[in-house]
């Protein structure tokens, strides 16, 4: 059984042909899905565009590129529409065979990256001590789900938990477990609250008090210097809150090829500065060290700081030696940072400023908007505070399982539990991948959590009934025909849905939005839904019975590939 092939490339490889022998311009062979049945499956503009540059006439050029396709062995004959587009229907029985291939096809279709890359994903990267913020909640989110699609495309890709472990904000914490009293309660707080408690108290201290301010940046200056017993606080803070980190990244089912944090870099600071001092790159300006961008178009107003004039390296100093660092260690052709929109300055600059070193490979900031509250101002708790990761994960979890207990009261706890893990964590994660990166969302945990509508709830929930069948009865599964009968209309949207993953998934990288993804699977889900309720299976007679199950079992290892690509697990009942 050949494997299946996306059909777009075929169509557009076609397209180009008939376009050589016309002498046209041959990036005009292009062509889109369609989303609407009228227009055929595919269409292209290409006649139109092409038209507009020679001043013909758009239907007679559209005509002469369709007697030119050789299409036979996959399209009906294709029709001109409209001014001059061209609608493309694929043959039945050429979906009826790409489908039916899919069954013995582990990547259900999707081809490997013709060109593999090595990629250095560089996500979450929390400040330890400080409060996580949703910022670091959206890039964990999303860099894991960038990373589980590159690497399913064949791409060697290397995560790296960008750790601040080393700011000004030890100094505080320092302070502060040296000097306030070890509260009785603090002790039923889990470590990462309790520090940044020591945070917040100290910061809130030396507003008031300009002596302090001096005795916290001496414990800073200790610290830094080398001091044994501040050295030990640092050591023993940075480990309890990664722990805490690691419990949190694996509930969410994330992990880290590396987590070297800003202080792995502390030695290498000052040979850097002093290179690029030397090799021009950077200038002495007012005491302090600054890469100036003079010619640049948008940079050359805004100098690069990387040393201050008291000695301190900054997180651009850092930067720049993490992504040496990278460079050396793992030869990647791309590093990708996912981090939020505010940052977007210093990228640019760090970027303009390796390209000054002599790095030359795809830097990219994935950039994110923010989650909003209820009241559309950036989320906080209701004190106030900034959201707690681990709470934010409970909350999911405990809202999940009440609606799992109120709909199934008989499963046993232990499923329930396992459920609500699945269902509440899933539906945090679609929030916020179903949103265009750059959107700034309304956190809402009924919409998440919903059933119906555009939420991983449903999505699982569509895996659930594509699985029941064959869960009442698993022999059904040895039923699999070799070819597929699509004689309903529904049935052969959703065949072609099917096939069109092939198309989506790769687009996904090109500019970083797994929101396509989500949207391919919510619309794969509504047609099977709809397939489902329109087409009886078990009754059924034997071929199109057998058509009609295999239609389900690629429709349902298909939601779980998706899924699992975007973080989410399924449930098998839910
Ligand atoms: N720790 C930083 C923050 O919380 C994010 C780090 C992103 N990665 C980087 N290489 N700069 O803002």
């Amino acid at each position: 059984m050949p494997l299946s092939q996306a059909p777009l490339p075929l169509l557009e490889h076609a397209l180009g042909e008939a376009i050589k022998k016309l002498d046209l311009d041959p990036s005009l062979a292009q062509i889109t899905p369609t989303n609407n049945q009228r227009f055929g499956d595919y269409q292209t503009n290409a006649a139109l565009i092409a038209a507009k540059e020679l001043k013909s006439n758009p239907r007679d050029l559209a005509n002469q590129l369709i007697a030119e396709l050789d299409l036979e062995d996959y399209c009906d004959p294709p029709e001109v529409a409209g001014a001059g587009f061209i609608n493309f229907r694929l043959k039945k029985n050429f979906l009826e065979q790409q489908v039916a291939s899919l069954l013995h096809d582990p990547r259900l279709g999707i081809p490997l990256s013709a060109s593999p890359r090595t990629i250095v994903i560089d996500f979450s990267s929390p400040n330890v001590a400080k409060p996580m913020h949703v910022g670091h909640i959206r890039s964990t989110i999303l860099g894991e789900s960038l990373l589980r699609i590159a690497r399913f495309l064949g791409h060697r890709v290397i995560s790296d938990n960008h750790l601040g472990d080393w700011g000004t904000q030890f100094g505080k914490v320092i302070y502060g477990l040296k000097n306030l009293p070890p509260q009785a309660e603090l002790a039923e707080e889990s470590p990462i609250e309790k520090l940044v408690r020591l945070y917040r108290q100290v910061t809130t201290l030396e507003r008031e008090d300009a002596q302090l301010r001096d005795v916290v940046r001496k414990e800073l200056l200790k610290l830094q210097q080398g001091d044994c017993e501040n050295r030990k606080l640092w050591e023993e803070v940075v480990t309890l809150s990664w722990r805490e980190f690691e419990k949190q990244y694996a509930l969410l089912g994330v992990s880290f090829d590396e987590h070297l944090g800003e202080s792995f870099y502390h030695e290498a600071l000052q040979p850097l500065v002093q290179r690029l001092l030397l090799q021009g790159i950077a200038k002495r300006s007012q005491g302090a060290v600054v890469i100036f961008f003079p010619h640049h178009p948008t940079l050359h107003d805004k100098p690069f700081l990387i040393q201050k004039s008291d000695g301190a390296f900054l997180y651009a100093t850092t930067d720049l030696a993490t992504l040496e660092y990278r460079v050396t260690r793992w030869h990647p052709d791309a590093i990708w940072y996912v981090c939020g929109a505010p940052q977007q300055l210093h990228f640019e600059q760090l970027f303009e400023s390796s390209r000054r070193l002599g790095f030359h490979l795809e830097l990219r900031h994935i950039a994110f908007g923010s989650i909003l509250g209820e009241d559309r101002k950036m989320m906080k708790t209701r004190s106030g505070d900034n959201i707690e990761l681990g709470s934010l994960l409970q909350e999911a979890i405990d809202r999940a399982w009440k609606i799992i207990d109120e709909k199934n009261p008989l499963f046993s706890q232990e499923e329930k539990k396992k459920i609500a893990q699945i269902v509440g964590l899933g539906a945090l994660k679609y929030a916020d991948l179903m949103q265009h990166r750059m959107t700034d969302y309304v956190f809402s945990w009924e919409k998440m959590l919903a059933f119906q509508g555009n939420t991983a709830p449903y999505l699982q929930n569509a895996y659930v009934r594509s699985r029941s069948i064959f869960r009442k009865d698993e022999s059904l599964q040895s039923f699999f025909p070799s070819t597929l009968l699509l004689d309903e209309e529904v049935e052969r949207t959703l065949a072609l849905q099917l096939l069109q993953f092939a198309e989506v998934i790769p687009n996904v990288l090109v500019d970083a939005r797994p929101n396509i993804l989500c949207l391919a699977l919510y619309e794969l889900a509504t047609k099977f839904h709809r397939f489902y309720e329109e087409c009886p299976i078990l009754k059924a007679e034997k071929k199109v019975k057998e058509s009609r199950l295999a239609l389900t079992e690629i429709t349902s290892r298909m939601l779980q590939l998706g899924l699992n690509l975007l973080g989410i697990d399924v449930p098998e009942k839910m």
